[in-house]
């Protein structure tokens, strides 16, 4: 699934660029509070306007402190995937269960320097797993190869049946980047700079869609 980044769109005219990328599977939403990250985006009011614009189905990722208080809203709002941060939560599996209480889809967010160990027994709760590729906050970054190594473990996880969940990355996902991600197991790429950059959003969303199935085809499938 290819879920662009509104971080890198016009906020002057978000309805409009959520229907320049049709076709998206999800639009990701970076909620920043200024605590959390340096950066101040946006919040529930604008998430809200937003699922009254467009039928694509909102992916919020929360990158705000207190998680545990601020998360399940927009999981009631109708937010079809919420993920908030590991660092920032006092108590994951509640905001999780909240989560999936209001209809939505919870996901687990770490940072590049976040270990995934930590965390392993509690992610039966969430139905995804968010793997930064660059330090939370900005746009535009440069992807961080090492990080990958979380996504194979959890691939692993996955593909053995311990584990049951969308394993996405977000920072730094372009045409030079995906095809690593996919080969490690990736199967949802939030693409920022790369889709809105574009001259055609919806072609770079279709564009990355084809070769991260052919890297995710070319890791998975190897002739017998
Ligand atoms: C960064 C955000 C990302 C950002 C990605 O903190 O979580 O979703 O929009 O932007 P690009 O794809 O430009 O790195
Ligand atoms: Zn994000």
């Amino acid at each position: 699934m290819i879920a662009p980044s509104i971080l890198s769109a016009d906020f002057a005219r978000l309805g409009e660029e959520a229907a320049a990328v049709e076709g998206a599977d999800w639009l990701h939403v970076d909620v920043m509070d200024a605590h959390f990250v340096p950066n101040l985006t946006i919040g529930l009011p604008v998430v809200q306007s937003l699922l009254g614009a467009t039928a694509i189905p909102l992916d919020c990722h929360l990158m705000i402190e207190d998680p545990d208080r601020w998360a399940p809203p927009y999981a009631e709002a109708g937010a079809r995937n919420v993920t908030f941060h590991a660092e920032a939560a006092h108590d994951p599996v509640a905001v999780a269960r909240a989560i999936r209480r209001h209809g939505a889809l919870a996901g687990l967010a770490v940072k590049p320097g976040t270990p995934l160990e930590p965390y392993l027994e509690i992610l039966p709760e969430f139905d995804t797993l968010l793997v930064m590729t660059v330090e939370p906050g900005f746009g535009g970054q440069e992807f961080i190869t090492e990080v990958l190594s979380k996504v194979r473990t959890a691939r692993r996880l996955v593909n053995s049946g311990h584990l049951r969940l969308f394993i996405e990355v977000d920072g730094g996902v372009n045409a030079d980047t995906i095809e690593a991600a996919a080969a490690a197991g990736a199967d949802v790429f939030v693409a920022g700079s790369a889709v809105y950059g574009a001259e055609d959003p919806a072609r770079a969303v279709a564009a990355l869609r084809a070769q991260a199935a052919r890297a995710a085809s070319g890791s998975a499938t190897a002739p017998a």
